[in-house]
């Protein structure tokens, strides 16, 4: 997997991993031939991955005026896969670090394979993912984020979105790791998120010597809405499972779940047609004049490394 990541050959093996659709790879070619005619299309993918990848601490690059459309057109989403996949050798490397099983590293690539699916919702059919959420592969390289079966897991302190009562009970010292859902067809599925679980905690006790004391997440799927907006869906249920606070404050920054649902870190849901469920609970919020705002679930880890679910 080595070897320079504008390369052609290179960069094909290493979307190889992510085992997303082939529409992108004659983008991915095209990409690779700009970087080789356009030295400012070249210097910009370095000073992306560079920021994203080796700078310290890492940048988030959200926020960055990025190649000029003109250059790329429409493989914009391509170039944006290329600089991406620019961590592979170190996440590779980091998982050997902690004994993980080489075909971790698919399993882990595959997180691109929803956000490939959604750009392309939100893109006119065009394959491709955004560049704003790519520094969420720095946790990989930094061996912080591991993923086991549907779900990823983030090492971390104590939440502080956590209820004072139960942080009451933990020391300053103790582990509790973050859940994330990367999502995809089946990824909320009930018996695989226990699976889940239970790998990340065996995972941490042989890789970090103990069991974190809960896990804990803070997300749009936990909105407080769901159930009366969308009561019979695998969304709303999924809360079932573990304890819960209502929804956290409105972060004006990140709107809850539009980039997952919109493909837009800000936006306003009742620009776009409505085609399912989801969409329409978000319309029915915004006309309500209710901000988003993310609900903040967990679970207890018992001392021998039972997780604690509610059902
Ligand atoms: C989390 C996820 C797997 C849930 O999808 P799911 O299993 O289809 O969920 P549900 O079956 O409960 O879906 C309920 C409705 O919402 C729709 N929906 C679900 N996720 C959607 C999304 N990201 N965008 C648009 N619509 C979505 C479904 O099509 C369904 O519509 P319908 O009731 O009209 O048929 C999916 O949203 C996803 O892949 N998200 C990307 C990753 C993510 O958001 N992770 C959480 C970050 S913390």
């Amino acid at each position: 997997m080595d070897g320079d990541f504008m390369d052609e050959e290179v960069l094909l093996r290493r979307y190889a991993l992510v085992g997303g659709p082939d529409d992108m790879i004659p983008r991915l070619r095209r990409v690779a031939q700009a970087v080789r005619d356009d030295r400012v299309v070249a210097e910009e993918a370095r000073r992306e991955a560079f920021a994203l990848f080796e700078k310290n601490p890492p940048e988030n690059i959200e926020k960055w005026t990025t190649v000029p459309s003109t250059a790329l057109g429409d493989d914009i989403g391509a170039f944006n896969m290329m600089v991406a996949l620019a961590c592979v050798p170190q996440v590779a490397e980091t998982h050997r670090r902690f004994d993980l099983p080489p075909e971790h590293l698919a399993l882990t690539f595959s997180w691109f394979r929803p956000m490939i699916g959604l750009y392309r919702r939100r893109h006119g059919g065009v394959p491709g993912i955004t560049h704003t959420r790519t520094f969420w592969f720095r946790k990989h390289a930094d061996g912080l984020l591991f993923r086991f079966g549907c779900m990823e897991f983030l090492k971390g302190p104590v939440p502080n979105y956590l209820p004072a009562d139960f942080r009451a009970q933990l020391s300053p010292e103790d582990e509790v790791p973050t859940f994330h859902f990367p999502g995809g067809p089946g990824g909320l599925d009930e018996d695989a998120i226990k699976r889940s679980f239970a790998e990340a905690v065996a995972f941490w006790k042989r890789a970090f010597g103990h069991y974190p004391k809960a896990f804990a997440c803070d997300s749009w799927l936990f909105n407080e809405h769901w159930p009366e907006l969308i009561p019979d869906t695998r969304i709303a249920r999924s809360i079932d499972l573990y304890d819960r606070l209502p929804s956290l404050a409105y972060n004006p920054d990140e709107p809850s779940g539009l980039f997952f649902v919109y493909c837009r870190e800000r936006c306003d849901p009742r620009d776009y047609p409505v085609t399912n469920s989801l969409e329409r609970a978000y319309v029915t919020l915004y006309t309500r004049g209710i901000q988003p705002c993310d609900g903040c679930a967990w679970v207890k880890v018992d001392d021998d490394g039972t997780v604690r679910f509610r059902s």
